[in-house]
């Protein structure tokens, strides 16, 4: 029985050629920095980046997790979107690894509005803490898959260097971003001091998150990652699913924005579930649901082997990536008619 799963881009299975390029990986002990594999792939991600150095990581979090404590010291104001990744689902880690306050800036679909922001960097007085760190998330997540724009991310990243700021891209689906947009990583890579890339969403690969910054950053980066238990050994075995996925898997996520955007056009106008944007910029589709999300979820699992999740009440969200093809395309679409009738 044939399953489509849309409840996120991290459920995709490496492929056979992946897996192959794994098997085949050289490796070394990587905390001697002697895994030529793992080497080559963080020459790759500087490469692509436009940064100097990069460091392979666990996950994602871990990426954010070390950023936030190499880029602030304790007690230094974060901003971020309230929506931010690091703000709803890293389980609270800016306040414990980091011990930062958090401060929310306002932004529209993921946008964030410079006012806001430049309101709250402010310098260390007597009574305020410093704020250290702005953190932009491209694409956002939550504003459904929304890629932030080029010169709005140019304009904070000047306000905060202006300010004494430094500036770190939550770039987990940035290369969505770069080819839902046309613009480069490293384009965008160059409005931040430190950027981090997935590995294990859209790109295809079983494990892996890469952090690039200046030299100086990513050796301080390196201390922080063993101290969480990130110092990993003969990891060249994951570092080459990395390195053949920014080989073979970065264009094809153009794929995955027009499955997108056809799930979404499939309910234009639909009073029983509408789409919460009606073009989606890359692989996320948000739809508002009359009835509740999660029993919508539930009898699309049950009945059509559709599998998505909901994100609120009255909201679900199905991701589109390397192993949804038009026909788990249409199975999202008749299983919604059918349950949202
Ligand atoms: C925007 C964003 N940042 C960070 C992460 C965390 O990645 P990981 O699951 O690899 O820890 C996610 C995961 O979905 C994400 O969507």
């Amino acid at each position: 029985m044939r399953i489509a799963d849309f409840r996120s881009d991290t459920v995709t299975r490496p492929s056979q050629c992946m897996r192959d390029a794994m098997a085949a990986a050289e490796v070394g002990d990587d905390v001697y920095e002697d895994d030529a594999t793992v080497n080559a792939l963080q020459e790759a991600a500087s490469a692509l980046t436009g940064k100097e150095c990069a460091l392979f990581t666990a996950s994602g979090t871990m990426s954010n997790a070390i950023a936030l404590k190499v880029h602030t010291n304790p007690g230094d104001q974060v901003l971020m979107d309230e929506n931010a990744h690091s703000m709803v689902y890293e389980v609270g880690l800016p306040a414990t690894i980091a011990q930062v306050l958090t401060r929310q800036f306002r932004s529209t679909l993921g946008v964030p509005e410079m006012t806001s922001i430049a309101a709250w960097l402010q310098p260390e007085t007597l009574h305020t803490p410093r704020t250290s760190l702005v953190v932009l998330e491209n694409t956002h997540n939550r504003a459904g898959g929304a890629v932030i724009p080029l010169d709005v991310c140019t304009a904070v990243y000047a306000t905060a260097k202006n300010a004494g700021a430094a500036v770190h891209i939550d770039g987990a689906r940035i290369f969505h971003a770069s080819v839902a947009s046309g613009i480069s990583v490293s384009q965008f890579a160059a409005c931040a001091d430190t950027v981090t890339f997935c590995l294990s969403k859209g790109l295809g690969c079983p494990v892996g998150s890469v952090l690039c910054g200046s030299a100086d950053f990513i050796a301080r980066a390196r201390r922080v990652r063993k101290m969480l238990g990130g110092g990993m050994r003969q990891v060249g075995i994951l570092a080459a699913a990395g390195l053949y996925a920014l080989e073979h898997n970065v264009k094809r996520l153009a794929d995955d924005h027009s499955r997108a955007r056809a799930l979404a056009a499939a309910f234009h106008g639909d009073v029983n579930v509408q789409p919460v944007t009606t073009e989606p910029a890359t692989n996320m589709v948000y739809f508002n649901t009359k009835l509740p999300a999660q029993d919508v979820c539930t009898q699309l699992a049950e009945q059509h082997n559709v599998l998505c999740n909901p994100t609120a009440q009255y909201t679900l969200r199905m991701v589109t990536h390397l192993d949804i093809d038009d026909e788990c395309v249409d199975m999202a679409i008749s299983g919604l008619r059918a349950v949202c009738k």
